[in-house]
């Protein structure tokens, strides 16, 4: 800026008239290279499904997706050099066809590594542990102490998820298994006695018992790690997520991040 304001001043010494045109011209040009800038934002478009407390989820009092993920995959892209993350929320069903095709950059959605999805889709390093839990109303007096006391019960789950695989794989023979496309209708089932149980990730049943009237009352050790998922073959964007990652794990960063959403 600083040159382009002697050139003016130096011109315009020669010549009035033409230092207004180039004055004008120069404003011209600086402002193509502000909206050209804008252009070139680095956004790191996200895919989420927010129905997963504490997780991703919609803030009760502004709508606005928040969550453990949300913030993770927020602090990623900032150590990656991009001025700003987009989310896109879907149902969980709907994340690695996205990727696939090419609408989000990255799903992070409490996503299990499995090696089914590590045939689509190439996954970051593990992030979190979980294993499935058996949710069930309040008071309903529903006992379980094993898989096989699921039999004969309706049970809900959200579609395409490991607890839903997991029910189908071994009751889907002796019990009732409704799919639903999040778990917060999976939920809403779940209180209206449409369902039985609801068989979900074992952090999210514990925030949904904190939150509802409902309670865990078995838990199916399916030993689940989760991780940040991208299309496959994306190399250069996977191995900055996970260079950030480790960094972010290995730092006190992590540390707040687990105490703001799964502090007492
Ligand atoms: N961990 C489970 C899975 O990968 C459930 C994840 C559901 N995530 C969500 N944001 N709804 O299948």
């Amino acid at each position: 800026m600083q040159s382009i304001f002697r050139t003016v001043v130096i011109v315009r010494a020669k010549s009035p008239y033409v230092a207004v045109v180039l004055v004008a011209l120069l404003l011209a040009v600086a402002a193509s290279g502000c909206v050209s800038t804008g252009a070139k934002e680095k956004v790191l478009v996200v895919g989420t499904s927010a129905d997963f407390p504490p997780f991703e989820y919609k803030n009760a009092s502004n709508g606005q997706i928040t969550g453990f993920d949300i913030d993770l995959i927020k602090l990623i892209a900032k150590k990656m050099g991009y001025d700003r993350v987009e989310i896109k929320d879907m149902d969980f069903d709907s994340l690695i066809p996205a990727l696939q095709a090419g609408k989000v950059d990255v799903v992070i959605a409490g996503m299990t590594i499995t090696p089914e999805r590590e045939k689509v889709v190439d996954f970051s390093i593990p992030y979190w542990e979980a294993d499935q839990a058996v949710l069930v109303r309040k008071g309903s007096g529903i006992k379980v102490s094993s898989v096989d006391d699921l039999k004969g019960k309706k049970i809900g789950v959200e579609k395409g998820t490991t607890g839903a695989i997991y029910v189908k794989k071994h009751l889907g023979n002796s019990s009732t298994i409704k799919e639903y496309p999040t778990y917060v209708a999976a939920l809403e089932a779940l209180l209206n006695g449409q369902v039985d149980v609801v068989v979900l990730d074992s952090p999210v049943a514990k925030m949904f018992s904190k939150k509802y009237s409902v309670e865990i009352v078995y838990t199916i050790k399916t030993g689940e790690h989760y991780g940040i998922a991208v299309k496959k073959g994306n190399k250069e964007l996977l191995d900055g997520i996970n260079k950030a990652l480790k960094e972010i794990m290995n730092s006190p960063e992590w540390d707040k991040l687990v105490e703001k959403y799964f502090g007492s």
